[in-house]
């Protein structure tokens, strides 16, 4: 029986989260520079949109841009930004054709002009797709968000709009980037950390982590299957009893 064959399509989860590490350590092994080890991402990335759409996943984040990663050294960070660019770019019309729709989260703002409106661009084409949705974290950590939401809120209360007696844990969900998106059931992160790395802090509450030391250029279809695999054989409690789920 093959991995995909052991994936029960009633059990999918709805929405899968990665953080994609461990481009630069792949590079490194082969002797190359750090951007080989991104554009050797971009096949994994290809690879994975595919696979998530042909077995029905509703929602793939990929981690691709923290905001820390602005930090490091301004070669990596403009090669990054080209490769994104031209990447959206050149994919646009293979999203259409799977009928995937785009989306971004993170202070998109931030990002260089020509980024920004190609990003908007495949944004605005795909925005009818319905088959599955892939959402690009870009210039995004969760605490950014967090506080973004946290302001909002406050100005609410500040000019009366809404009362501190009413904000409950809806208020902040639908003030966050994910707003109209549902939590990820399961994040997997690649290169062997295990780390959250400031993603999705909140969204992650209840999420299964799965970890694997497969680095990001090597990761293809059979281990995204092999993590569903490994997901739908856990026992999702949500602090209740192993007993209460069964009856
Ligand atoms: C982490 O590896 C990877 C990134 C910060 C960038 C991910 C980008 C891509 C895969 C390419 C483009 C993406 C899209 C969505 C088109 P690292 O550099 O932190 O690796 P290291 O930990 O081994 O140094």
């Amino acid at each position: 029986m093959s991995l995909k064959e052991k994936i029960n399509p009633s059990k999918l989860p709805q929405h899968i989260a990665i953080i994609m590490d461990g481009n630069g350590r792949w590079a490194k092994q082969k002797g190359a520079e750090r951007i080989y080890g991104h554009e050797n991402g971009v096949i994994s990335v290809r690879e994975t949109v595919e696979a998530a759409a042909e077995i029905g996943i509703k929602y793939l984040t990929l981690y691709a841009f923290s905001t820390e990663n602005w930090n490091r050294p301004q070669e990596e960070v403009m090669a990054l930004m080209q490769l994104l660019v031209h990447t959206i770019n050149a994919e646009t019309p293979t999203l259409n054709k799977n009928n995937i729709r785009l989306m971004a989260i993170g202070n998109l703002k931030s990002l260089p002009g020509d980024c920004y409106a190609e990003l908007q661009e495949a944004i605005e084409k795909t925005k009818n797709n319905s088959r599955t949705t892939l959402v690009l974290a870009l210039s995004y950590s969760s605490r950014w968000e967090i506080t973004n939401a946290i302001k909002q809120i406050a100005e609410q209360v500040e000019n009366k709009t809404l009362s501190a007696a009413e904000i409950n844990e809806n208020t902040i969900t639908s003030h966050l980037c994910t707003a109209d998106i549902p939590e990820p059931e399961l994040m997997i992160r690649t290169s062997g950390e295990h780390r959250i790395s400031n993603f999705l802090l909140w969204q992650l509450a209840y999420a299964e982590l799965y970890f694997t030391e497969t680095l990001w250029p090597d990761f293809r279809k059979e281990n995204l299957y092999q993590a569903i695999v490994d997901y739908q054989n856990r026992e999702r409690r949500f602090g209740k009893t192993s007993e209460q789920l069964i009856s």
